[in-house]
């Protein structure tokens, strides 16, 4: 089972900061995106470009039921806790959700770097995208970590140190 899961929105930083906490817990980070490319054999890129996103989403509940039986740091793709199925089944393990919450702007700058994001090409529904998603990760978060201005080590720090109060 899962023993530590991150959400939050696109260029939050769940990949970096899964890849650090996994270190510190000894166990493997498994990065959702990461899974669905290799089973697949496609960039994300490529799968929202000839199948579409609802199709993309389908993939990611499969590759999803996968993940989160294994032990391992769960990094999700910022989409995934958006459907009511994925959010069942990441709640059904008992491993604490971390919620990493961005400012959109510090978002926006992290994006801005990285044009392999499918969905920036429709820049101007990201904020509202943004907005309604924060709730939902809010909602579904045992704990939720600023991390505007933390550097990696010390957002990590931040996390285990609330991993050990649970
Ligand atoms: C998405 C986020 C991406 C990736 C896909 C869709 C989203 O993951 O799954 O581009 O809907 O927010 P990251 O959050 O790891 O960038």
């Amino acid at each position: 089972m899962a023993k530590l899961i991150l959400i939050g929105f696109m260029g939050s930083g769940k990949t970096t900061i899964g890849r650090l906490l996994a270190e510190k817990l000894a166990i493997p980070q498994l990065d959702l995106d990461a899974l669905i490319v290799q089973e697949n054999k496609q960039s994300i890129n490529d799968i929202f470009t000839e199948v579409g996103e609802e199709h993309f989403r389908k993939m990611e509940t499969v590759a999803l039921k996968k993940a989160i039986n294994q032990n391992v740091v769960l990094s999700t793709g910022g989409g995934a806790p958006i459907k009511k199925l994925n959010q069942t089944i990441l709640k059904s393990v008992d491993a604490p959700i971390v919620f990493l919450n961005a400012e959109f702007k510090t978002i926006e700058k992290r994006i801005n770097r990285d044009a392999s994001w499918p969905l920036l090409k429709r820049i101007a529904e990201l904020k509202q995208r943004y907005i309604k998603q924060n709730f939902i990760y809010r909602d579904l978060a045992d704990i939720e970590i600023t991390t505007d201005r933390k550097s990696p080590d010390l957002i990590v720090e931040a996390i285990l140190e609330k991993y050990d109060e649970i």
